[in-house]
């Protein structure tokens, strides 16, 4: 039930503490123990324990992936593929490609996205077009060996909103995949599976694990096929995270619904007031009625996030004031 803030108290809150945890199975530990191995003993072939090396299945990080599962599908199965940062999962994704095929990627992706369509993946002909996606777009952008459309929304860092369902439809009756980096809303805010995305990816680095000590990314998908190619890739690739940044990671989550109420009023509060502000020529906040996207942030989120961008009188001599 949504209450005055927008949050699902009951389900977000109660969600976010206990969502991919089950005591564990020898000492019932309520709290997933960290499995800091690299191996694991076969001690009878006949019954494999489903264990054996740490870069293809962790107890610890296999408790971090059903929590992110769960909370970016709570109605419906759907699996996590955790990685040792958001990079390593925005990469994973990228090999589902292949050489001649095209992303049709939203402009002003993180920068480090672009990097990697640009500087790496183009060594490999796979090539990006960049572009503000309103709906009308994609026709005049798509090409025969485009394969994949990616989404932020909202871009960091100008938080431009993009409307996930309607691009996702187009996108489909092209046959391409749904790539949507969630990382600026968190599972809280925003949902991408149920808004038709077939991948969504984050950098666990930022809101989910929420305390500046873990850098981390994983990806969540429903669909069995991308699931197992995806899993497949981690293993292969190997960018896989340590059980301690899992856990830290988990131990974020536990509070995710806390920050992010918190996250979400403070923005409101500054974005209000700096909209104001003598100084200010641009502010940026998806939740301001003047915002370009702000009609489909509000069917598409909960509430709008922790981030805000602007420009100040002067340009960057003008900000000379903000710490560096
Ligand atoms: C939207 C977005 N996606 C992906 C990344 C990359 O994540 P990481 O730094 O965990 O590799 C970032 C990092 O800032 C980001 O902001």
């Amino acid at each position: 039930m949504d209450d005055d803030d927008g949050f699902d108290d009951i389900g977000d809150s109660t969600r976010s503490v206990h969502a991919g945890s089950s005591p564990e199975q020898v000492t019932g530990a309520k709290v997933e123990p960290i499995f800091q191995t690299a191996t694991y003993v076969q001690s009878d072939f006949a019954e494999h324990s489903g264990y054996e090396y740490s870069r293809t299945q962790n107890p610890t990080r296999e408790a971090l992936e059903a929590a992110i599962a769960e909370l970016e599908s709570p109605g419906e199965p759907a699996h996590g593929i955790a990685f040792g940062s958001g990079m390593a999962a925005i990469s994973a994704i990228t090999q589902l490609l292949k050489a001649g095929d095209h992303i049709l990627a939203a402009s002003d992706l993180y920068g480090g996205t672009g990097r990697l369509f640009d500087d790496v993946l183009s060594r490999f002909d796979v090539e990006t077009t960049y572009s503000f996606l309103g709906e009308g777009d994609l026709e005049e952008l798509a090409r025969p060996s485009t394969k994949m459309l990616w989404l932020e929304s909202p871009t960091n860092p100008l938080l431009n909103i993009h409307d996930i369902s309607a691009l996702a439809d187009k996108a489909h009756a092209r046959g391409w995949l749904v790539v949507v980096d969630n990382t600026f809303a968190s599972p809280l805010l925003q949902r991408p599976l149920e808004l038709g995305a077939d991948i969504v990816v984050h950098s666990t680095t930022k809101y989910v694990s929420g305390h500046s000590d873990v850098i981390g990314g994983c990806i969540v998908v429903r669909d069995d096929v991308l699931v197992e190619r995806l899993a497949f890739l981690q293993n292969t690739i190997g960018a896989v995270p340590g059980p301690l940044d899992c856990f830290l990671t988990l131990r974020g989550i536990r509070t995710l619904a806390l920050r992010m109420e918190r996250h979400c009023d403070n923005a409101e509060f500054l974005a209000e007031r700096l909209a104001e502000h003598p100084a200010v020529t641009r502010l940026l906040y998806p939740g301001l009625p003047d915002h370009p996207g702000h009609e489909v942030a509000k069917r598409q989120m909960r509430r709008y996030g922790g981030m805000i961008s602007l420009e100040v009188e002067g340009g960057e001599e003008g900000a000379s004031w903000a710490p560096r």
